[in-house]
C-alpha cells in the first residue's frame, strides 16, 4: 500500500524520474499523489488527488521544463488512504518547519494520536488528517544539524511500520530513508540514485540495488550511501542484481496487464517448474526449502497461510498435501491465525503464501510460527521481498512481476509450487514410484494445458459477452475445485464490480439457492475430478430454478457440455493440474465481463496490489 519513490542525481532533473516511478507504483494505491522537490532556492511540493496522470498535468502546467533542471533532489508518494480522506491536504509529502522539510510514509504509526497530542502542545500546527505529519514534525524537532540523526530519534519513537524518504533544505541534496514493516529499496546508478518501495520503480534507471533491512536508515546523496541502525552504528549491506529488466513490466501491446499477465502463465509455470522436477526419482527438488528427508518425515501436519488469492492458493494445496502426502493440513486467513494465539510448533510445517512477499498479516504469521518453534517456509514471487527473507527459507515462484491488482499468473504458480511440495513429501511417505512419475510427466506437460485454455479466449470472451450485465453470480465447485470457485467469486467481485459468491457445490441447496432465478448465473466447475457427477445434478438443481449455468468442462466431456447453458472448455488433465486450468478460464471470463462493463481493469477502485496495513 502507498508507494515511495526517491531520486538524487549528479546531473539530471528529479521530475521525470520521480512521476516515472510513481506510475511504476501506482499499483499500490491511487487515491493521491504528490512530489517535494529541492532547489537552491528551498522545497516545493505539489500534491494532486486521484491518479499520478492528474499530478502530471499538474507539473506540466507548473513546472516548465526549462525550470525542471534545478532540481536534482526529490521525493514522491501514491497513496492508498488510511487516516483521513483521499484529500489534497492529506496527500503525500507532508510538510514541517515552515515547509523547509519533506517526508513521504508508507505504513501506519500506530502511536500517532498520543503523538500528535504531544507536538500540539508544543504549538505545532497540523494541516492533514493523516498518521504521517507526526514523522515530519518529530524528525523537524530533533534536527540539531543532522538530518539522519534527527530521523533516528523521532523513528524511535514511532510504534507501528515505516518506509519513509524526507528531505530537508537545511540539508541540501541530502535524501534520509529509513524502513520497518514496509518495503524499501535503493537502485544504486552512476550518475543517480533512485530510492522506491519495489524494484519495478528502479529497473528504469538501474538494476544494482540494496534491499534495506527492517530497522535501517541511509543517508542519500548523489555519491553514495551511507546505511546505519537506528542506534547509530553503520551497517553494510550488499548490492544485489535484479534478474529481469523493465520489457518485464510493461504492457507490451496488450490493454491492460491483466490480460498480459493471463497470457504469461504457460511462460511463468514453465519458470515455476525449471529444474524442480526430478523424473528419475519420480519427485521434484526444492533446494530452497533445505530441509532433509529426515527434516521432512518429521512433519505432522501443514499450515498454509495467506490472504485473498493466496488464501485460495493454499485452500487447494490443503487436497493436494493431503492427497499425495497423508498429511493433515489447514489453510488459515493469516489475520485470523496470527490473532488465534495458534496451536504450531516443531512438527508443524507452516508455509506462508503471498505473491508480494510484503501482505503485513501474512508477515505477521510468519513471525508468530517462528516464534513458536514451527518450520516456516515462504512461498513468494517478490525476490528479497520480506516474507521470504524472514522466512528464511521457501520457494519463489518466478512468476515474473505482477503488475495487474487482480493476482492471476500467481495463483498458479502458487498452486504448481504447492504441488511440487506435495508431491515432494509424499514420495518421503507413502506416495509410490508410478504416482509420482505419471505427476511429474503432468506437471511438466503444464505450460502446454494452459496455453489449450488461452487458445480459447475468443470462445470465452463471447461467453462473457452473453452475461456481463449480470448484477449477481454464484460459481460452484466440490473439492479442490472448492477453492477455485471462491477464486474465480473473488476476480469477477475485483475486476468487474459483479456481486459473486463461491459455494461448494453441495451447499448451494442449503441456503443459496433461494437466491436463483432466471437473473443470477451459476458457473460450475466440471473438470474431471472425483464428485464430478455430483456437481453435474446440483447443475440440474440451478437449472430447474431457471439459473443459466456456464460450465467449466473437460474438452470432450459431452455430457458435461449438454448439462449446461454455455461452456468454457478446458483440457483433460489429471485431479491435481484441473484447479489450475480451471482457473485460467475463469480469470479470462473475469476480465472479458469486466472489459465489456468498462471497468478499470488493472487498478480496481479501493485496492491496492500490497497489503502492508492490518
Ligand atoms: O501479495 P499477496 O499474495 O500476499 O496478496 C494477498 C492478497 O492481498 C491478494 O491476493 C488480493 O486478494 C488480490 N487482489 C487478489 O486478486
Amino acid at each position: 500500500m502507498c508507494g515511495i519513490v526517491g531520486f538524487t542525481s549528479r546531473n539530471k532533473s528529479a521530475v521525470g524520474p520521480l512521476v516515472n516511478g510513481l506510475r511504476r507504483l501506482e499499483y499500490r494505491g491511487y487515491d493521491s499523489a504528490g512530489v517535494a522537490l529541492e532547489s537552491a532556492e528551498g522545497i516545493k511540493v505539489y500534491k494532486q488527488t486521484g491518479k499520478v496522470a492528474k499530478l502530471d498535468n499538474l507539473l506540466s502546467r507548473a513546472l516548465p521544463e526549462s525550470e525542471r533542471g534545478k532540481y536534482t533532489i526529490g521525493i514522491a508518494h501514491t497513496r492508498w488512504a488510511t487516516h483521513g480522506l483521499p484529500t489534497v491536504a492529506n496527500a503525500h509529502p507532508h510538510v514541517a518547519d515552515n515547509g523547509s522539510l519533506a517526508l513521504v510514509h508508507n505504513g501506519i504509526i500506530e502511536n500517532y494520536a498520543a503523538l500528535r497530542a504531544g507536538l500540539e502542545k508544543r504549538g505545532v500546527k497540523f494541516l492533514s488528517q493523516t498518521d504521517t505529519e507526526v514523522i515530519a514534525h518529530l524528525i523537524a524537532a530533533f534536527d540539531k544539524g543532522d538530518l539522519l540523526a534527527a530521523a533516528a530519534e523521532a523513528l524511535k519513537r514511532v510504534e507501528g511500520t515505516y518506509g519513509i524518504a524526507a528531505i530537508s533544505e537545511k540539508h541540501p541534496g541530502e535524501m534520509v530513508v529509513a524502513r520497518k514493516g514496509s518495503p524499501l529499496v535503493i537502485g544504486v546508478g552512476e550518475d543517480d540514485i533512485v530510492v522506491a518501495s519495489d524494484v519495478s520503480a528502479i529497473v528504469a534507471y538501474t538494476r544494482q540495488v540494496i534491499y534495506l533491512k527492517d530497522g535501517d536508515i541511509a543517508r542519500i546523496t548523489p555519491n553514495g550511501v551511507d546505511i546505519h541502525t537506528l542506534d547509530n552504528s553503520p551497517v553494510t549491506r550488499e548490492v544485489q542484481e535484479v534478474d529481469w529488466d523493465i520489457g518485464a513490466i510493461e504492457k507490451g501491446g496488450y490493454e491492460h496487464f491483466m490480460i498480459k499477465e493471463i497470457f504469461e502463465q504457460p511462460d511463468a509455470l514453465a519458470n515455476t517448474i525449471r529444474g524442480r522436477l526430478d523424473p528419475a526419482g519420480g519427485t521434484a527438488f526444492l533446494s530452497g526449502l533445505s530441509l532433509s528427508p529426515r527434516d521432512l518425515a518429521a512433519v505432522r501436519r501443514v499450515v498454509i497461510v495467506g490472504c485473498g488469492t493466496s488464501l485460495h492458493a493454499g485452500m487447494v494445496g490443503k487436497y493436494l498435501f493431503e492427497k499425495l502426502a497423508d498429511i493433515p493440513t489447514d489453510p488459515e486467513q493469516a489475520a485470523e491465525f496470527r490473532y488465534s494465539n495458534p496451536i504450531v510448533g516443531p512438527n508443524d510445517w507452516v508455509m506462508a503464501l503471498s505473491q508480494s512477499g510484503e501482505t503485513a498479516d501474512t508477515l505477521a504469521a510468519v513471525r508468530e510460527s517462528i516464534r513458536k518453534g514451527a518450520l516456516v517456509s515462504g512461498l513468494c514471487n517478490v525476490v528479497g521481498s520480506t516474507i521470504a527473507r524472514e522466512a528464511g527459507r521457501g520457494v519463489y515462484l518466478h512468476a515474473g512481476p505482477e503488475i495487474s491488482v487482480a493476482s492471476t499468473k500467481a495463483f498458479t504458480a502458487q498452486v504448481t509450487a504447492l504441488l511440487m511440495m506435495a508431491l515432494k513429501l509424499g514420495r518421503t511417505r507413502r506416495l509410490s514410484f508410478e504416482d509420482g512419475d505419471r505427476l511429474v510427466k503432468e506437471i511438466s506437460r503444464l505450460p502446454e494445458l494452459v496455453k489449450k485454455v488461452l487458445e480459447g479466449n475468443e470462445a470465452i470472451a463471447k461467453v462473457a459477452e452473453k452475461y456481463a450485465k449480470a448484477d449477481d453470480m454464484f460459481f460452484i465447485g466440490r473439492g479442490m475445485l472448492h477453492p477455485v470457485a471462491l477464486e474465480g467469486a473473488l476476480k469477477i467481485k475485483e475486476v468487474a464490480y459483479v456481486h459473486a459468491e463461491g459455494y461448494q457445490a453441495a451447499e448451494l441447496k442449503h441456503g443459496p439457492i433461494a437466491l436463483l432465478s432466471e437473473k443470477t448465473p451459476v458457473v460450475a466447475l466440471l473438470a474431471d475430478i472425483p464428485g464430478k457427477e455430483k456437481t453435474l445434478g446440483n447443475v440440474q438443481e440451478c437449472r430447474a430454478r431457471l439459473a443459466p449455468v456456464i460450465g467449466v468442462v473437460t474438452e470432450g466431456d459431452e455430457a458435461a457440455a449438454a448439462a449446461v447453458t454455455d461452456a468454457l472448455t478446458i483440457p483433460k488433465t489429471c485431479a491435481e493440474l484441473s484447479p489450475i486450468v480451471t482457473v485460467v478460464a475463469l480469470q479470462l471470463f473475469a476480465y472479458h465481463v469486466a472489459r465489456l462493463r468498462g471497468c478499470e481493469i488493472d487498478q480496481p477502485r479501493n485496492l491496492a496490489k500490497s497489503v502492508t496495513v492490518e
